[in-house]
């Protein structure tokens, strides 16, 4: 053999080699990407290849929706829900599901989520990744999340969450906070509606010298969103007044957690609540109020919606089950892991939220999902303002609503997956792609076992947080299986979830809550009395 052919046999050897090599080397990293799940959750069955079937039938289980229950199978093809009847006959190929005695209902779609959020001088501990594992785990199997502009620019704050977001495992959408004002803004909500996919805008009315925005921005908002048909919403607490009760705690000498909830009592939540919804009347727009968290300010929101404005408020699970007392917890860190905005008010709020959204007058409920851990907390050891707000809440709130709500008799089960997912669809107007199990939808759902019981713990819990507020509950009514995406991802206490494998939805502009709007505009043109008609020569 001669030397140059020994060369470019070598070279050859040392390109298959290296082929070699980069190929296992993929298939190690692919192979990773899916273990990363067993690393963080304890997740077993992880063989680097997605295991499920793409046909699934759902057998003989009570399928749920808003307006109707029924005992029916559901065919699921290539991640779509293709027929729901009884008795489905199918071929060999079909993973079965034996659902008997279970609620077969759409998967749960969290409204308010802050995953990967820079706030407070840190960054929530979850990420798409690992927040939406935990989500999966508790039956949610969509959430929305907050877009924050990046120096008050649209476009880089969009761009900022794309990236964000690439790792995600379930469904998404986005709102986005508005943080300042002027003519780039305006045109890039425009683009944001037209282009992106975003149909919701949230207004800060508290964070003094962070988020927070003035009631002449918020006007500006609120008439912007109304000509794209994107809904406005709002965190609605004074948050000068709060920056004035916070001074006066310190004053007081009160630097513990508790000072948080004294610094910005409900009648701070009711004064923002109120000014948002007459601002919004004002403009004839809807308006959402997020994390609903006081009776006074739910009364604003009941006043109004009786008066036929357009309001839509939601309570979160930690609003509904949780009381005050955690914050007065003689241990820092106990108590600083309920520090949240509006605080978690004290026993009763929680009940009175329970039942205005039993009767309607709250329409959905989200978790605003913000976890920090236990080091990310004692930022604010010495000052409860320094204390970074959030608590923990998309894999326990399907758990939640179902045992203090449905397991006691409160709501049906229908009226169950109305707060939980088909409400929040209609509102951001992807149902029935989303919210239901219909022929079309997308087969996102859970399988229920209302015989079966849950338990709480930050030692067997998703999140990546070492703390959980609803630390020991135990109630009625488990998730057994969450299917997302026509992927079977939670079955057997074992996650089963693929980075990059959840897609984003976009939201189109002008869902319901904008119908005849344009008529309520019409009619309050009309009822002005008319202008005087003065004569402008001399007397
Ligand atoms: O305390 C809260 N709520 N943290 C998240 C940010 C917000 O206000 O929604
Ligand atoms: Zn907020
Ligand atoms: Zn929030």
């Amino acid at each position: 053999m001669g030397f140059v052919s020994f060369l470019t046999m070598t070279k050859r050897f040392t390109g298959i080699i290296a082929i070699l090599l980069l190929l296992s080397l993929t298939i190690a990293s692919a192979s990773q990407e899916f273990c990363d799940a067993r690393m963080d959750y304890s997740v077993v069955g992880c063989g680097g290849s997605d295991s499920t079937s793409q046909r699934i039938l759902i057998k003989g289980g009570t399928v749920v929706n808003a307006h109707h229950q029924q005992v029916a199978d559901v065919f699921i093809d290539n991640g779509i829900v293709t027929d729901v009847k009884p008795n489905i006959k199918v071929s060999d190929e079909v993973t079965i599901v034996d659902a008997t005695g279970k609620f077969v209902m759409p998967g749960g779609i969290d409204p308010h989520t802050h995953l990967e959020f820079e706030f407070m001088g840190t960054e929530t501990i979850d990420d798409f990744f690992s927040g939406q594992a935990a989500a999966l785990a508790g039956g949610t199997t969509m959430h929305i999340d907050f877009v924050i502009p990046v120096n008050g620019s649209l476009s880089s704050g969009f761009k900022a969450y794309v990236e964000k977001a690439k790792k995600s495992c379930m469904d998404y959408g986005f709102h986005m906070a508005i943080t300042k004002w002027d003519d780039t803004v305006a045109r890039e909500m425009e683009i944001m509606v037209k282009e992106k996919g975003i149909n919701s805008f949230k207004f800060f009315l508290a964070y003094k010298g962070a988020l927070m925005i003035n009631d002449e921005l918020l006007l500006e908002g609120l008439k912007k969103c109304k000509s794209v048909g994107a809904l406005a919403m709002v965190h609605a607490e004074n948050g000068d007044a709060v920056f004035e009760g916070q001074k006066r705690m310190i004053e007081l000498g009160i630097t513990g957690p508790e000072g948080h909830a004294l610094s910005r009592p409900p009648l701070l939540e009711a004064e923002a609540t109120a000014r948002a919804i007459r601002l919004a009347g004002f403009v004839n727009t809807p308006l959402y109020v997020v994390h609903v968290m006081s009776v006074e300010a739910m009364e604003e929101i009941a006043k109004a919606r009786q008066s036929g404005q357009r309001v839509v408020g939601e309570p979160v699970a930690s609003g509904l089950v949780l009381d005050d007392s955690g914050l007065w917890d003689p241990d820092f860190y106990t108590a600083a892991k309920f520090v949240m905005s509006p605080p978690i008010r004290a026993a009763g709020h929680g009940k009175a939220l329970q039942a205005a959204l039993s009767t309607g007058v709250l329409q959905l409920v989200g978790t605003d999902h913000c976890t920090f851990n236990s080091t990310q907390k004692a930022f604010g050891i010495d000052d409860f303002r320094k204390i970074p707000n959030g608590v923990n809440g998309i894999e326990e709130r399907m758990h939640l609503v179902w045992d203090t709500m449905v397991a006691s008799g409160k709501i049906s089960v229908t009226d169950y997956v109305r707060i939980t997912s088909t409400e929040c669809a209609r509102i951001f107007n992807i149902y029935p792609k989303k919210g239901a199990i219909l022929p079309g939808s997308d087969a996102d759902i859970i399988i229920l076992n209302p015989n079966s019981s849950f338990q709480i713990s930050s030692n067997s819990h998703h999140s990546r947080s070492d703390t959980n507020v609803y630390e020991g509950w135990i109630g009625k009514g488990k998730v057994e299986i969450t299917i997302a995406g026509g992927r079977i991802v939670w079955e057997n206490n074992e996650l089963k979830v693929k980075r990059g494998s959840g897609k984003y939805i976009k939201m189109p502009p002008f869902s319901y809550v904008f119908d005849g709007i344009e008529k309520a505009d019409a009619s309050y043109i009309s009822s002005l009395r008319a202008p005087v008609n003065r004569f402008k020569g001399m007397q």
